[in-house]
């Protein structure tokens, strides 16, 4: 019969072993990441750096042109838009710490936050959101996000 001892140290030798197998060197990271296309308007969709994601100011386009039917739809797009950087950033709305919320015209506000409240995971990150002359594209709302990236 094998006691509890010997198999204890059985696996404490195994263990050992594990641990003393020197690792392997990684190939040096660099120091900032850009995801995205450069586009016309001097942008990636965001850079990452040491275990951080920064979006750009993210509009409401699907397939290169303005979603309709107004702040509801067109919150919900940039949200979605900033979930593929976010996961292409190897990140989800779920670590994002930061947000800044730029409307067109401050009486969107109480319609934005129904579809940002319904959509963001609680709790929800620290936001700023303010009310802009106007928008890039005339468009009614961008958003920017910064995030941290789990397990980097
Ligand atoms: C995106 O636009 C292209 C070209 O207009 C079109 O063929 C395609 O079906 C569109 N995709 C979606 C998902 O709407
Ligand atoms: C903002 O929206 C309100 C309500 O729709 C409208 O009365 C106002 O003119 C708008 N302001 C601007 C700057 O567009």
């Amino acid at each position: 019969m094998v006691s509890i001892t010997s198999l204890l140290t059985s696996f404490l030798v195994v263990a050992g072993v594990v641990i003393a197998k020197p690792t392997p060197k990684l190939a040096k990271q660099p120091v900032v990441t850009y995801l995205g296309t450069q586009g016309p308007i001097l942008t990636s969709g965001a850079s990452t750096t040491k275990g951080i994601v920064y979006t750009s100011g993210t509009v409401p386009s699907f397939n290169g042109s303005t979603v309709a039917g107004g702040i509801g739809p067109q919150t919900a797009q940039v949200i979605k838009n900033i979930a593929a950087v976010l996961e292409e950033a190897g990140t989800s709305w779920d670590y994002v710490m930061k947000t800044t919320v730029f409307l067109a015209n401050m009486s969107d506000y109480t319609a934005m936050n129904e579809v940002y409240a319904a959509m963001l995971p609680t709790p929800k990150p620290a936001r700023t959101a303010v009310q802009v002359g106007k928008l890039p594209g005339n468009f009614l709302i961008e958003i920017e996000a910064i995030a941290a990236i789990p397990d980097s």
